[in-house]
């Protein structure tokens, strides 16, 4: 059957742009006006030839659904207090990455050095980006010695059949700026990588580094259609090591002697729970004042904002870098224990419908189970606040 062309006009563009894609399909023989082309310039909006690959359904696989029907059963269900037992690393067969700017890079650098994949896709629409990236780790290699292989390019399939996707993509914050103020910009960002990831690694587990952090996760989930244990938005991980740095630096400890977890948003709602923070297995209030915790708190919530500042243009790198591994680690096996991590909340803490960080324990399927601590009412309320707050930026 033969179909008939149609003009594509600006207003076919708008429409695309409205309905959140980041593409339009011309099949062959159809006529797209000048307009048209300049419109979709102007809007971002790219003219794809067509038929385009559609989207693969989601798929879930038993134990995900076993998961869901466990969260549904007790929302107050409490996770396991033990960290399990550590079983051998496994190493993945492969880790995507999408965005090779400095967070991505610095990724793709720890996990080759640690030996975490046998390969690594790097992906990014800066030209040339990630296959210098990739070709820069592969030439590392004649003295690093990992056995990892890197490779970049510009095309999202290249993440194809990756077992962890890990998100870094997207406009960073410029000094004055709050990580809120990217929301609109960074949203088509990710609603253009879930399409790939459904299309070309349907089973990996997502993780969403892009800010504003628990927006963007939530858009992750939304776009993806993924069962909840499998996108994780990483914030909690890099918050809290900022956290026990500043504790260890106030009370002249090595941060090693430091436990210590913030929860909540990754912005101006984020809650460092003090009440549970150790050093050297001891309340902070035995080795800090409460002028000096308060601080510690501050240099927590402002220290990405700290090096925006400093930077001029771009955000932190090595720190976010690290705690992303820190994810991966603990989804391969190579390390146990609780970790904060912003997820899909359904009744735990009290509160649902929102992406917040909060303790999760984690495996080669994602979230394996929701940690609910017991906080004191101070905590606990800046936990719901900052749930109120993602919830009302969202859009209710
Ligand atoms: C940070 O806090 C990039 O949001 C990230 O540094």
């Amino acid at each position: 059957m033969t179909r008939s062309s149609r003009v594509i006009g600006a207003e076919h563009v708008s429409m695309a742009q409205r309905a959140g894609k980041q593409a339009l399909e011309i099949m062959a023989g159809d006529i797209v006006t000048g307009l048209a082309r300049e419109t979709a310039e102007r809007l971002g909006i790219r003219l794809l030839d067509g038929p385009l690959e559609r989207p693969a359904i989601a798929k879930t696989d038993g134990s995900s659904q076993m998961m869901r029907g466990l969260y549904r059963r007790s929302p107050h269900w409490i996770g396991p207090k033990k960290p399990r037992p550590l079983g051998a690393a496994r190493r993945l067969a492969k880790l995507g990455l999408i965005g090779a700017g400095g967070v991505g890079a610095n990724i793709a650098h720890l996990a080759a050095n640690g030996d975490m994949a046998d390969e690594i896709a790097l992906v990014d629409i800066v030209p040339g980006l990630a296959q210098s990236v990739a070709m820069d780790l592969n030439h590392a290699s004649g003295i690093s010695g990992s056995k990892t292989r890197a490779s970049g390019g510009m095309a999202l399939s290249g993440i194809a059949g990756s077992e962890v996707v890990i998100v870094t993509a997207g406009r960073a914050r410029s000094p004055g700026m709050s990580r809120s103020d990217l929301i609109d910009i960074n949203a088509r960002v990710i609603r253009s990588a879930a399409e790939a990831i459904i299309s070309h690694a349907p089973d990996a587990i997502v993780i969403v580094v892009t800010n504003p952090l628990d927006e963007m996760t939530f858009e992750m989930l939304r776009s993806t259609g993924l069962p909840r244990e499998k996108v994780l938005g990483m914030a909690g991980t890099l918050d809290s090591s900022r956290f026990r740095n500043a504790l260890a630096r106030a009370a002249k400890v090595h941060p090693s002697d430091v436990e210590a977890i913030t929860l909540g948003s990754h912005g101006d709602e984020m809650a460092p729970i003090v009440s549970k923070a150790k050093i050297k297995g001891r309340p902070v209030s035995d080795y800090l004042s409460q002028a000096e915790i308060d601080a510690c708190v501050r240099d927590a919530v402002t220290g990405g904002g700290q090096v925006v500042a400093l930077r001029k243009t771009g955000s932190a790198t090595l720190a976010p870098a690290h705690a992303s591994i820190e994810l991966v680690d603990h989804i391969r096996g190579a390390k146990a224990g609780a970790v904060p991590v912003s997820v899909m909340l359904e009744g735990e803490y009290g509160i649902s419908g929102v992406v917040l960080g909060v303790p999760c324990h984690l495996g080669a399927r994602g979230v394996v189970a929701i940690e609910e601590m017991t906080l004191p009412p101070g905590e606990m309320a800046a936990l719901k606040a900052a749930a109120d707050a993602i919830r009302k930026r969202l859009g209710g």
